[in-house]
């Protein structure tokens, strides 16, 4: 969940550490801190509350003429949001950042003896306190040591008081990242801080020591021995993580949808049909398996939950989908012959990783669906399909909800093919439905949602439901998480039919009702559950395709889609719940991509 990044090199390491903070601080944004070693080579450490352009302004000059240091933007787990407990914290010699959980810091601390020394709450300063008892000049058997006590999660950049222009970093499950630029080295959380260097990258392998000074990077394993680490190519623009002129990065990323879209779609097409060679997944995991079983976290269990609708009416075997932080302390009923589809955008979400673990364990195969290139997730995976939204910088999810949805209407149409279920006509027209849905979504990022009266009404609300049958009701489940998490208006998704069986006691006078009826096979079912919440007397905001035949004054604002094939109506819905939860969070002043208390990245339990 932190925000790590760290400089060695011939420019200003202060500059740098700083604008990374900013590409960053979307993996959390509570407090920061820097850690640098001055022109004579002495280490300081600045660090406060609240967020980077903060610190940006405490600093001034602070750092100008130091060429390396490490740079840290927090989202609290142990100890709470203060000066004292943000990053770098010092203990002796050592200075640390540390992204991740330590487990057992409670026990190390007695071990050690360190209650007396510590000035933080934090588990991290217990890392920094013990690597500072291991060192005697040895940096690499200390931080070897150091690895051996710990059980959990970390991702830990360190320098020594008299190692100047040395960083040391290593890494258990928590991402690391690194380059050799013509600019430096750099090592950082993720892709976003490296961008603006190179278009080359390492992983940092797990259990490795990395030591970076300013003209190189080396790689050790725990035995001390250098290896070469695999180097990847960074397919992200500068651009693509800059706001490009939008106000907020999730307005510029619901209207990156479309192309993200077809970036994902069209390269899987051959003669019209779905075709996954190029992504090396081979067609006998589609054919071989007896059940299918979705697991992720937030909207990419969202997306998973559309998927299952979708999938077993076409593919008539069980598609089941499970919340990965339940799904990993279970004992779920999977075995050889279950496909296990992952879904990340990160790719690094310690849940959905230990899910994807626990079904290999099982002996299950596995396919990922991730964005970001060469994360944990997609690396541990038998099988990846990437998604090609580029770099998501707002909290709230949006492009890559979309394109978790065309890949998983992908996998479900070659799926259908390969196993009979679909002739090949069959596949080829769902295709062709599934492009037609972007022009769709063009159309509603371009219909003014904002200038209807229902954000005005929305934001003086404290609760709202949204409601669906089928499909839809899949779709609205992200809807309500939308407005919950931009907005802070409390939302609950409903399956329509579900309403009476009692909340609608909670309906009252103007209570907004997001009714979404896109699917025709129960539509008149919905425009009854509809008027159930308006005789009660909610403000119903009404989603229907363009034809749909609803009476005048059933809703309060009718919104219509394009007349789609009722199973891709997904696509054009989701831009228009994005939006909503978008104005309503603009309509309350709210910070639209940083919302309070979350993190883009969710690498701790
Ligand atoms: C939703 O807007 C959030 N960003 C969140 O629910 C997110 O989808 C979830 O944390 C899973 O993240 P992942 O896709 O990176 O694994």
């Amino acid at each position: 969940m932190c925000g790590i990044i760290g400089y060695s090199g011939p420019l200003e390491a202060g500059n740098i550490l700083l604008n990374g903070l900013s590409q960053l601080e979307y993996r959390g944004y509570d407090s920061a801190g820097i850690g640098y070693f001055d022109t004579a080579s002495k280490v300081h450490v600045v660090k406060e509350t609240g967020k980077v352009a903060k610190l940006k302004e405490t600093l001034s000059s602070a750092g100008d003429g130091s060429h390396c240091g490490i740079g840290h933007t927090r989202w609290a787990t142990h100890g709470g949001v203060s000066d004292v407990n943000a990053h770098p914290h010092r203990a002796g010699r050592v200075t640390l950042i540390h992204n991740g959980i330590i487990e057992n810091y409670h026990r190390l601390t007695q071990e050690f003896d360190l209650e007396s020394s510590l000035l933080s709450q934090t588990d991290s300063e217990v890392a920094a306190w013990i690597l500072d008892r291991f060192y005697d000049g040895d940096a690499q058997s200390a931080i070897r040591k150091l690895a051996e006590c710990i059980v959990g999660s970390y991702a830990f950049c360190i320098m020594f008081d008299d190692r100047p222009g040395e960083i040391y970093a290593i890494r258990s499950v928590s991402p690391l990242v690194a380059s050799y630029t013509p600019s430096g080295a750099l090592i950082a959380s993720d892709l976003t801080a490296l961008i603006p260097y190179t278009k080359s990258y390492f992983v940092v392998p797990e259990g490795h020591i990395v030591k970076i000074t300013g003209y190189k990077i080396s790689v050790f394993n725990l035995d001390g021995e250098k290896t070469a680490p695999e180097m990847m190519e960074i397919n992200w623009n500068t651009d693509a993580a800059m706001k490009n002129g939008f106000p907020h990065f999730m307005l510029k990323e619901i209207h990156e949808q479309p192309e993200a879209m077809k970036n994902t779609i069209l390269p899987r097409m051959a003669k019209g049909l779905p075709d996954f060679t190029d992504d090396g997944i081979p067609d006998d995991i589609f054919a071989g398996c007896s059940q299918i079983h979705i697991v992720a976290c937030g909207t990419a269990m969202h997306a998973g939950m559309v998927a299952r609708a979708l999938m077993e009416p076409v593919l008539r075997i069980p598609v089941m989908v499970s919340i990965a932080s339940e799904f990993r302390y279970e004992e779920p009923l999977i075995n050889e012959h279950t496909l296990v589809i992952i879904i990340s955008q990160s790719g690094e979400t310690i849940d959905t990783l230990a899910a994807l673990r626990l079904s290999k364990s099982y002996g299950s195969r596995t396919l990922s669906i991730v964005n970001v290139k060469g994360s944990t997730i997609a690396r541990e995976s038998d099988y990846v399909l990437y998604t090609h939204a580029g770099p998501e910088i707002a909290v709230a999810s949006t492009k890559a909800y979309s394109v978790q949805l065309a890949a998983l209407y992908m996998i479900s149409c070659r799926m259908a093919l390969v196993r009979g279920s679909f002739t090949k006509s069959q596949a080829s027209a769902f295709l062709t439905d599934l492009l037609d849905a972007i022009p769709a979504m063009e159309t509603m990022i371009s219909r003014k949602i904002e200038e209807k009266n229902m954000v005005t009404h929305l934001i003086n609300q404290q609760d709202t439901f949204f409601m669906g049958r089928g499909l839809d009701y899949a779709f609205s489940l992200e809807g309500a998480l939308k407005l919950k998490e931009i907005s802070y208006i409390h939302a609950e998704a409903y399956a329509a039919g579900e309403l009476k069986h009692g909340t609608i006691a909670l309906i009252t006078q103007d209570v907004p009702v997001i009714a979404i009826a896109t699917q025709e096979h129960v539509f008149s079912k919905m425009i009854s559950n509809v008027r159930e919440v308006k005789a009660r007397g909610a403000f119903v905001i009404l989603l229907t395709k363009e034809h749909a035949q609803a009476d005048q004054g059933l809703a309060d604002i009718h919104i219509r889609i394009p007349d789609l094939d009722d199973r891709f109506t997904v696509f054009p819905i989701a831009v228009i719940l994005q939006l909503i939860a978008y104005y309503a969070s603009v309509g309350k002043n709210l910070d639209v991509d940083q919302p309070r208390n979350l993190a883009k990245s969710v690498t701790v339990e």
